[in-house]
């Protein structure tokens, strides 16, 4: 089984790295992914009964884009917010097509940067179900320290089945199970 791509600051993307293929991140979307990864989260919100509860707000981002999103952040909140939420350019997972981060549809505005997906509810039953479809909570309260982003419960990361049941059955973050099966040789491959 080939490991999950790690992506963060320490390992960052390779220039001009692109997803292979990407698809609508649900039917009728414009928000794509990487289109193994919209087929497993297509299926997973069918699972759940999600359907125009649960939105994309934010899928792939071409590098320009998360470049864009970083220096708007930074203009509007500041260094100190930015660094919480935004992931350097080049080193974000929406930069793969792999990460998704959603919403519950209340009828209100949806915040862009820190999206509202609460744990009750059709939130609650996604992420239950998250890892049979192989998606983890990338960046989970109390690991800050070892993801170096805030907790963000909206924020969904591909990485297959296999790796996603073991990581959540671990508690673990990407980087702690990506040292753990690396036994010295990590290889980075996708998804
Ligand atoms: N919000 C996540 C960390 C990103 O910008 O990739
Ligand atoms: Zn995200």
């Amino acid at each position: 089984m080939k490991a999950p791509l790690l992506v963060n600051p320490g390992h960052p993307l390779a220039e001009g790295f692109e997803p292979s293929s990407l698809s609508p991140a649900l039917p009728g979307s414009d928000i794509l992914l990487e289109s193994e990864c919209a087929a497993a989260l297509t299926a997973l919100v069918r699972a759940v009964g999600g359907e125009g509860k649960i939105i994309p707000v934010s899928g792939y981002r071409p590098h320009a884009e998360q470049l864009a999103l970083w220096e708007e952040t930074l203009r509007a909140q500041g260094e100190e917010f930015t660094r919480k939420y935004v992931a350097i350019p080049g080193c974000s997972e929406h930069e793969t097509g792999l990460a998704i981060d959603l919403a519950l549809d209340t009828g209100g505005k949806i915040d862009f940067i820190r999206p509202y997906f609460p744990h009750d509810g059709v939130c609650g039953e996604f992420r239950a179900k998250a890892a049979e479809y192989g998606f983890i909570e990338r960046y989970p309260a109390g690991k800050e320290r070892i993801t170096r982003i805030s907790a963000e419960p909206w924020h969904f990361r591909y990485v297959g089945r296999e790796h996603a049941v073991r990581i959540a059955a671990g508690n673990l973050t990407l980087e702690e199970y990506a040292e753990i099966i690396s036994g010295g040789s990590h290889e980075q491959t996708q998804p």
